[in-house]
């Protein structure tokens, strides 16, 4: 037995040390294998690990916990939300999560004196009224606090006048308004429909034609799609619900009493007379089933076709009404005050362990103009689940290259307020240290494929992802695949669409003021086929829990293929040990939007041959840069990867090429969008313009007074295009 026992014990002794060796040998081989040598790559299996950890199933808890309560900005519901996020990032793992308050001016309803509209006779009785609030879905009657439909920070008063009928209160529309039939709308009360533009351009527009006042309606051929039924029993938009929104013309600036600075307790804060971009006449919205009383009768010309919407009614555009009712007026009783009011974003941070002092920010908003069951909490759901499995990737000893920060953005609602603040008080170290910007607003507006807004150097780190993330529509097909299937961009190549950045939401100040590479994405709709605006329900009180569960996402797999595709890009730009930016890519947009604006210009030879205007200088640039970047990426090919200071040196090329477009003394008249390339179009805030100097310049310039002056400044603005697209390229140039 001894000898037995001892021999038995020699070989388990001999099996073990070897098994160990063995092991330690794997262990170490595979610690030390060489990683992937495609430049700019982190070891997949982190990534891999980071998108595994997310599941639908949180995004759904994490949507319907977020959804119970109205969170309007400037609330105590949205002070506890905002606790209780902090709380919940705090025990995911976050290194510091912090609460940064700001004082802006905000804007609500009279809650003794409620808004609405009118119909008067000739002895002033209302002999019609709107609405004063949306009936409340099922399930909800007991929540009191529910803002009626207003347009924030409209102004007070109570005009009286004739009903002109501007279809979008588009540009287009006006001229087509003002120039074909004659009509003038000063001192008229105007009513437009909602959609294809920013509410706040429309309001803009009826300042400018003279209005008194203007009333904005959800037409159902907006706002329904074909064979949806309404809410509950479907998507589509009840003819009592209305859709809330800010109608300011901001152009960047953030609180309208603190442009260019932050709303902390010592800054300087201007009157509301004097504020930036508050519409100067009343605004309120209404319902399709509102919109019948007021259109019903209204006299005048019958519109161009495509002027009218879905309701029954004879569409005409007024002024008044039809001879039998012409001494009726419509009255607006609008009780709005805005006040100076406490909001709160959410700033939750991950130290990077070898580049602290670069920030990756993943951005987007937590309040709503009720339950936000789409805007913004699908977004805010997704941001908390990149949170929990950052979190628990770093409970297993993971910390990201550089720095990660969320944010939990308050008051976008009142104009993008909260990410533009901490913007302005950060500016500083954000312009020295901003590696990207990931916005993280709704993350779903449709039921079809991805859509996906960003700057050119992200487009092939887009590509790259989706290809690793499963498509939430087709068993064991890739993102990217479905995307392409889907959505094929094939005016430009043979690839998905990635579409220009417009504004709307959080990125504008990170991406148009300081110069940040950014980019936003969500599952959206169909749009060849589907040509309601938005989505129906947007901004009204059926926007909840169950609009996602039952309808938009039931499995949640749509939400957790953007979660997926937001928390890989960020995880990619903190980690990757090359920035995973592309500046041929750039090349090739700024070649493609140079051919655009002189395709534009051409429309005009004779002036440009009489003015001198030549776009020579600006396709020289671009040639310039097209060069610059491709030598710049050659040589990124031949970097020592091991040399710290020369990875650092072509990642701070690669960081500062977004900020290269930033002319600091900003666009005409718009001195917080600085992006020389990309800018909101000055027509619609949600469409993105390219060379929007040169655009603007060029706009309706056949009707331009003076219009030597005019070509005039369209030289100076391609002068300056070009500049900027010298000096872009300049930064891609070796140091010495
Ligand atoms: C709201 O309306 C009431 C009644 O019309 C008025 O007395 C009050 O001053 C208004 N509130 C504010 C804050 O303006
Ligand atoms: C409209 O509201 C006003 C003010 O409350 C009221 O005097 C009027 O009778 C109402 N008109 C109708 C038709 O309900
Ligand atoms: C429109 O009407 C206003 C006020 O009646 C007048 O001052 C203005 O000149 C008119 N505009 C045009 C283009 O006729
Ligand atoms: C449209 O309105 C007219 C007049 O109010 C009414 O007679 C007709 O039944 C309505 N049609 C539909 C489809 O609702
Ligand atoms: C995209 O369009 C191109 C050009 O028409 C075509 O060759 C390609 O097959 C299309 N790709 C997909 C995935 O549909
Ligand atoms: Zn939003």
């Amino acid at each position: 037995m001894g000898f037995l026992n001892t021999k038995f014990f020699r070989w388990i002794c001999c099996f073990g040390v070897f098994a160990t060796f063995f092991l330690l040998g794997f262990i170490i081989g595979w610690f030390t294998r060489p990683t992937d040598t495609n430049l700019g790559e982190t070891p997949p299996s982190k990534l891999r690990a980071f998108l595994d950890e997310m599941q639908a199933r949180n995004i759904r808890e994490h949507l319907r916990k977020f959804t119970r309560l109205p969170h309007l900005a400037g609330t105590q519901q949205n002070l506890h939300l905002a606790q209780q996020i902090r709380d919940e990032w705090l025990q995911f793992g976050l290194d510091s999560v912090e609460l940064v308050p700001y004082d802006v001016l905000l804007s609500y309803p009279n809650k003794t004196s409620p808004s609405y509209i009118s119909i008067i006779d000739q002895a002033g009785n209302e002999i019609v009224n709107t609405s004063l609030s949306e009936p409340v879905p099922e399930g909800y009657e007991d929540i009191s606090d529910i803002v009626p439909p207003y347009n924030a920070f409209s102004a007070e008063g109570q005009p009286e006048g004739d009903l002109v009928y501007v279809n979008y209160g588009r540009t287009e529309d006006f001229f087509m308004l003002e120039r074909e039939m004659g009509i003038n709308c000063s001192g008229k009360i105007l009513i437009a429909r909602y959609g294809k533009i920013f509410r706040g351009n429309k309001v803009k527009n009826a300042i400018l034609a003279g209005a008194k006042g203007i009333i904005l309606f959800s037409d159902p051929a907006d706002y329904c799609a074909t064979g949806v039924k309404v809410y509950p029993d479907g998507w589509n938009l009840p003819g009592g619900g209305a859709q809330r929104g800010n109608v300011l013309n901001l152009n960047g600036a953030g609180d309208p009493l603190t442009p260019g600075y932050p709303a902390k307790d010592y800054t300087y804060r201007y009157s509301i007379q004097e504020g930036t971009g508050l519409p100067k006449i009343p605004v309120h919205p209404i319902g399709y089933h509102d919109a019948v009383s007021l259109l019903r009768n209204m006299g005048g010309q019958i519109p161009p076709n495509n002027w009218k919407g879905a309701l029954n009614v004879t569409y005409k555009t007024g002024p008044g009404f039809t001879p039998e009712f012409n001494k009726h007026k419509v009255r607006m009783n609008i009780h709005i005050n805005h006040q100076v009011t406490r909001i709160y974003n959410v700033i939750g941070k991950i130290r990077g362990a070898v580049e602290p002092d670069r920030y990756v920010i993943m951005g987007g908003h937590r309040d709503s103009w009720v339950f936000g069951g789409i805007d913004p909490t699908s977004g805010a759901a997704v941001v908390h689940e990149n949170v929990r499995s950052a979190g628990k990737l770093m409970a297993h000893g993971w910390r990201p290259r550089r720095t990660i920060i969320f944010a939990s953005w308050d008051a976008e609602e009142f104009g993008l307020l909260g990410s533009t603040e901490w913007a302005e008080e950060n500016s500083r170290t954000l312009q020295e240290r901003g590696v990207a910007y990931i916005n993280a607003d709704s993350a779903i507006e449709g039921m079809y494929t991805l859509r996906v807004d960003c700057t050119p150097s992200l487009h092939t780190l887009v590509y790259d992802v989706t290809k690793k993330i499963a498509s939430p529509d087709e068993e064991g097909v890739s993102l990217y695949d479905s995307w392409h299937k889907k959505d094929n961009w094939t005016d430009d190549r043979d690839a998905p669409r990635i579409s220009k950045l417009g504004s709307g939401s959080d990125f504008e100040a990170y991406f148009i003021r300081l110069g940040i590479a950014s980019g936003r994405a969500r599952y959206t709709k169909d749009g060849k086929t589907e040509k309601y605006s938005n989505y129906p329900v947007y901004h009204s009180v059926y926007e909840t829990f169950e609009l996602v569960d039952h309808f938009y996402d039931p499995s949640f797999r749509k939400l957790l293929a953007v979660a997926r595709v937001r928390g890989a890009l960020v995880f990619q730009l903190a980690e990757s040990l090359l920035l995973p930016l592309d500046c041929n890519e750039y090349a090739k947009a700024l070649d493609k939007y140079a051919r655009s604006i002189f395709q534009l210009a051409q429309k005009h030879q004779e002036s440009l041959d009489q003015y001198g205007v030549f776009f020579d200088a600006l396709f020289s640039a671009v040639v310039d840069f097209t060069a610059a970047a491709k030598a710049f990426h050659q040589r990124l090919k031949h970097i020592d990867m091991t040399n710290s200071m020369e990875v650092r040196m072509a990642n701070d090329q690669l960081m500062y090429l977004e900020r290269a477009f930033v002319d600091p003394l900003g666009l005409p008249g718009r001195p917080f969008y600085r992006h020389i390339i990309f800018a909101p179009s000055s027509h619609n805030k949600y469409a993105g313009e390219s060379f929007p100097g040169i655009y603007d310049a060029m706009f309706d310039i056949q009707n331009a007074q003076d219009p030597a002056k005019a070509w005039e400044e369209v030289r100076r603005q391609i002068s300056i295009a070009a500049f900027t697209v010298y000096a872009a390229a300049a930064t891609l140039s070796p140091a010495a």
